[in-house]
């Protein structure tokens, strides 16, 4: 699996280091709150903008906001390669998901965990990558909810099925334990905040959460 580390538990104030210690990891995940979707606040656009000096790891860009048609372009102007927004913020997924696209940024689409996962089902033959929610959206260091776990299966198995070319990612309460269960029914990017910035050894633990 790909381990894409989440920008939320680290310290802001040593960003160019932080950055070298998840050197090893191919994708880096950023968890944009708006205080308005979801009720934190982190960043915005500038977070990725300065981060691009450091790095030219993959910008796995997560917007927990309202309204992200409104504001996706910024964020690719900033470096993302993915732009995922959430089904639940947004009345028109469809053109959002096209306007990405051609802008030859990959298009990932989101959902909470309270939220239907055949509410997707229109945008599946579409998207680049499904974000799975496995923690209610808008803090670091919660628990895994297991019934993400069904979630995954259905969107693996209707790839299967039709052919469809998405990435399944899942983002919250990840570690050694869940890695596996969440590999074990398809899924392909793992987001894993706490579990590697609550250490110091994070290039061994992204290499080792890569190979569950
Ligand atoms: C929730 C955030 C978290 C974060 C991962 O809004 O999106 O899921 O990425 O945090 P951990 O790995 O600490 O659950
Ligand atoms: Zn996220």
């Amino acid at each position: 699996m790909i381990c894409s580390p989440s920008f939320l538990s680290c310290d802001f104030t040593r960003l160019e280091s932080e950055i070298q210690s998840i050197s090893n990891a191919k994708w880096i995940h950023f968890d944009v709150m708006d205080g308005k979707f979801v009720p934190n606040y982190t960043y915005n656009h500038t977070m990725l903008k300065d981060i691009k000096r450091y790095s030219n790891q993959f910008f796995d860009c997560h917007l927990m906001i309202a309204e992200p048609e409104n504001h996706y372009v910024k964020y690719i102007e900033a470096g993302a390669n993915l732009i995922t927004f959430h089904l639940e913020a947004t009345t028109d997924p469809l053109s959002l998901i096209k306007s990405i696209q051609r802008k030859k940024v990959k298009a990932g689409i989101s959902i909470k965990p309270n939220t239907n996962i055949l509410t997707l089902e229109p945008y599946l033959s579409l998207v680049d990558l499904v974000l799975i929610m496995s923690v209610e959206p808008g803090k670091g260091g919660q628990k895994f909810l297991t019934n993400s776990l069904d979630k995954i299966k259905y969107l693996n198995q209707k790839r299967i099925e039709n052919n469809y070319g998405y990435l399944i990612e899942v983002d919250g309460g990840i570690n050694f334990l869940t890695a596996e269960s969440v590999k074990n029914v398809g899924c392909d990017v793992i987001v894993v905040g706490s579990f590697i910035f609550n250490k110091d050894n994070r290039e061994e633990l992204i290499s080792e959460l890569e190979n569950v």
